[in-house]
């Protein structure tokens, strides 16, 4: 088998059984976002402890890459602190499943969760801060994503 048909492989089996799939009640944080282009969308719940995401899921309806992703991505932030999982790339997720040279077209599906993703941490961070000057940098981080 190819590296590209275990690639392929993988994302057939992510849609199927995606990890990290479901809600969580009591989460600390929640964020909501969808594709325009095809009007799938991704809510993530986290719970955050001490400044670490104990807990990641994600529910909502994609696409095989985009249902991959969201695997992928929430078992990469699982554990994290919060800083390290703002510096969470795209080609760490896209790089997990070979989708490295994804066209244009299907880049939002793969990228979809990651901008929920970032978007709860900016949301959280908002919130928990005092500093009106700290939020400012946030909302520019935030618009700078992609
Ligand atoms: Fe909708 Fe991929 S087709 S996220």
């Amino acid at each position: 088998m190819s590296g590209a048909d275990i690639y392929h492989e993988m994302i057939v089996d992510y849609s199927r059984n995606p990890i990290n799939y479901g809600k969580i009640e009591n989460h600390d944080v929640t964020f909501h976002d969808s594709n325009p282009l095809c009007g799938d969308s991704i809510d993530i719940d986290m719970k955050i402890d001490d400044d670490k995401v104990t807990d990641i899921k994600f529910h909502g309806k994609g696409c095989a890459i985009c249902m991959a992703c969201s695997s992928v991505l929430t078992e990469i932030t699982k554990g994290k602190s919060i800083e390290d999982a703002r510096k969470i790339e795209k080609n760490d997720v896209l790089g997990e499943l070979g989708l490295e040279h994804l066209q244009a077209v299907r880049i939002k599906c793969a990228l979809l969760s990651l901008k929920v993703l970032k978007s709860a941490l900016y949301t959280y961070l908002g919130n928990n801060m005092d500093e009106a000057q700290d939020r400012d940098k946030l909302k520019e981080e935030a618009s700078n994503l992609y």
